[in-house]
């Protein structure tokens, strides 16, 4: 030690410091990616339907990154239509610009580019992306998203031998734009369900299934995602348990489950050890809220192949719960909580965090609805309000025109339904660093869930029947799972909380597309009247433009004092500090080290 000199000291220190600058700065990810159909590829023999695969891949590609990576992904859209792409669960810190919904963006043009670029700020853990327009997701265009932790920071569960994404969802045996189009008359609900755009193992009718190849005694990292349109699933393996670990960027206890409720718009890791003889078994996932028939298409089905196995999967499919038992599955979502004490981005990464001192400032209940007495067609709602989808994005309408001409501010109810039915552009004002509660209330037949953007949902409560303000003191404020997608169960409630640090324009909405499609949405309109934009990030310089706003608003007169919508300055001036920021620490590490 004493021969250690003190230069090398420095040295080593300035060393460390330039890694971790790098390190809490994220690398840059550069991705080009053609999202095209194909009439080929045919889940289902027989069925020439389109599928919208990206870079010939369905599903598409993962991204895999590490918290605080910057993504930049230049989407060229090869369909006959627009293309939005959306990052399910990636918040876009003070970033709602490249959030991918018709909201946020405008959509990228048929035969068009335009390159994403956002950061995996403060998160980690197991996402998905989707298109967000025409009811395109119906038809593929999905893909995994993986953001892995910095190496400095603990895992609370050794490395896995490997990581698997499983993609699943229900699938229509359509095209999606005939689907589309009988939506809001004869819709008929999906028949099939596909393990990563692959078919169930023996059924005659697909080509292909989904297999897994595990050798004994190791343990494997599934990331589950339900990516479909409409059911909730059940996932079991046969003969094998699952260990929870994570849940759309949490670390959840970890908890031995032998079947997991999913349900649309949802992630989930587990982790599964091949502990029993060397064979095959299968992978299912079940729909639920549906007779178990023998419908089979609508059970996915692959395989979980020990290396070297040559015995088939035998036996019947393991048996999950019945579909229609609510109570088994409200149970275990109450059983999954977050870890407070492991290592992980979260508002207070070195301690424990907890909701159970934290003052509400908003509440909203909120009612998942349908109606046909509006314009004789079906339409789903929020309190009766179904949601209008207006030409011009509302972020872009809110920068420009302050909204004018495109939502109304705060003209739509969100304590109660509206005795009458209308359609509007439900923009509704979140208070900016307030803590916002929702209740949502689900009065479908099929298990419902919600999604906000920019935002983690901390999901302290479920429950049946009529909510009231007394069921406050039931909830969970110790350690409720923050996530991104909640469940709401039939005839039932949901209650959440959210932190409205995040300034931007959020879309909340039902993930079941068909729902979202008819109109069961809003947005959440979060303002920070500051305009430094350290605060929101300014728009990015390939700003497109659509609707009412087509060129850059005019620039604010010289020094306004209330300044609601400042031009900001440029973005390329942004990125220069920041990287100056990190020159000047490496500078201050090389110095160190002379
Ligand atoms: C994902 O990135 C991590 C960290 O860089 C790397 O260890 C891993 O091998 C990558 N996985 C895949 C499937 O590319
Ligand atoms: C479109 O792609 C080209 C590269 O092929 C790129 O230079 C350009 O910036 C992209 N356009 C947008 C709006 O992202
Ligand atoms: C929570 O995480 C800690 C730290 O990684 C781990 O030791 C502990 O076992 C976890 N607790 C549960 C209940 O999973
Ligand atoms: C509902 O159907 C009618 C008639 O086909 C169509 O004109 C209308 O655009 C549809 N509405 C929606 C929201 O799809
Ligand atoms: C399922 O198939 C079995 C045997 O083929 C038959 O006995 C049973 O009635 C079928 N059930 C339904 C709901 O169709
Ligand atoms: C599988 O077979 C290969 C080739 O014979 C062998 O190297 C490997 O060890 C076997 N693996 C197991 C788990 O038996
Ligand atoms: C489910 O739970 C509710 C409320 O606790 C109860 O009324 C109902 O009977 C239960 N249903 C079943 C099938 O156990
Ligand atoms: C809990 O909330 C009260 C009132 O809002 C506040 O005075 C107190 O400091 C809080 N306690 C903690 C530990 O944050
Ligand atoms: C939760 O946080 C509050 C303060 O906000 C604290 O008083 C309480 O002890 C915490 N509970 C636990 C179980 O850590
Ligand atoms: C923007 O619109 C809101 C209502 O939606 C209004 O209260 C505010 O005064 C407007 N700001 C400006 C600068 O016009
Ligand atoms: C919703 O609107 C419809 C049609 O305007 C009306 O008949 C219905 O009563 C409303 N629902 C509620 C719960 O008020």
């Amino acid at each position: 030690m004493a021969s250690l000199s003190n230069g090398a000291c420095k040295f080593l220190l300035g060393f460390l410091l330039i890694f971790l600058v790098s390190f809490a700065k994220g690398e840059d990810i550069f991705l080009e990616w053609h999202v095209a159909i194909d009439t080929r590829i045919k889940p289902i023999v027989s069925v020439n339907q389109p599928v919208i695969t990206i870079n010939g891949m369905f599903p598409g590609p993962l991204i895999n990154s590490t918290t605080n990576d910057n993504i930049h992904v230049n989407v060229f859209n090869d369909l006959d239509e627009p293309l939005l792409m959306t990052w399910n669960g990636i918040q876009q810190r003070l970033n709602s610009w490249q959030d991918g919904v018709s909201g946020t963006n405008c959509p990228i043009q048929p035969g068009n580019n335009w390159t994403y670029v956002f950061q995996m700020k403060d998160q980690i853990g197991s996402f998905f992306y989707f298109p967000t327009t025409k009811f395109q997701k119906a038809a593929g265009g999905f893909g995994p998203i993986r953001v892995n932790n910095r190496i400095v920071i603990n895992v609370p569960f050794p490395k896995p031998q490997d990581e698997f994404d499983l993609l699943i969802g229900d699938w229509h045996q359509e095209s999606y734009k005939d689907v589309r189009a009988q939506l809001n008359s004869s819709h008929t609900l999906p028949t099939w369900m596909l393990m990563n755009g692959k078919g169930p193992f023996g059924n005659p009718l697909t080509t292909a299934h989904e297999s897994f190849t595990v050798s004994p005694g190791k343990t494997y990292r599934f990331r589950i995602s339900n990516v479909g349109t409409t059911w909730s699933f059940n996932f079991r393996i046969q003969n094998h348990k699952m260990l929870l670990v994570e849940t759309e960027g949490s670390y959840t206890n970890q908890i031995t489950l032998d079947t997991l409720d999913v349900h649309v718009g949802q992630s989930y890791s587990v982790l599964v050890t091949a502990d029993q003889n060397a064979a095959d078994y299968y992978i299912v996932a079940s729909p639920k809220m549906i007779a178990d028939t023998n419908q089979s298409s609508l059970i996915a089905v692959g395989v979980l192949h020990y290396e070297n196995s040559s015995t088939p999967p035998n036996g019947p499919l393991p048996k999950g719960p019945d579909p229609f038992d609510i109570n088994s599955s409200i149970t275990q979502a109450r059983s999954v909580r977050w870890n407070l004490t492991t290592g992980a981005a979260r508002p207070n990464p070195q301690g424990t965090f907890n909701v159970s001192n934290v003052t509400l400032s908003q509440s909203f209940l909120l009612h998942g609805g349908v109606t046909a007495n509006l314009d004789g067609f079906v339409h789903y709602t929020v309190n009766n309000v179904s949601y209008d989808t207006p030409n011009t994005a509302l972020k872009l309408a809110d920068y420009a025109l302050n909204g004018s001409g495109v939502y109304l501010l705060d003209d739509f109810p969100v304590h109660h339904i509206s005795s009458l039915a209308v359609k509007g552009t439900f923009v509704r004002s979140g208070n900016h660093k307030g803590w916002l509660e929702i209740v949502f209330f689900n009065h479908h037949q099929n298990i419902d869930s919600w999604h906000l953007a920019g935002f983690g949902f901390y999901t302290v409560g479920y429950g049946y029947g009529n909510w009231t303000p007394e069921f406050r003191s039931t909830y969970n404020l110790y350690d409720p799972v923050v996530r991104s997608t909640v469940q709401v169960y039939p005839k039932g409630w949901t209650a959440v909380y959210a932190y409205l640090d995040n300034p931007g324009m959020w879309n909340l909405r039902s993930q079941n597309l068909k729902h979202w499609y008819l109109g069961q949405e809003l947005y959440v309109r979060v303002h920070d009247p500051d305009p430094n934009p350290a605060k929101e990030h300014p728009p990015p310089e390939n700003l497109l433009y659509c609707g009412l706003v087509l060129a850059p608003p005019p620039p604010p007169p010289a020094n306004p004092q209330p300044m609601p919508n400042p031009a900001p300055p440029s973005p390329q001036k942004a990125s220069a500090a920041t990287s100056n920021i990190g020159w000047f620490l490496i500078v201050l590490g090389f110095l160190m080290a002379l």
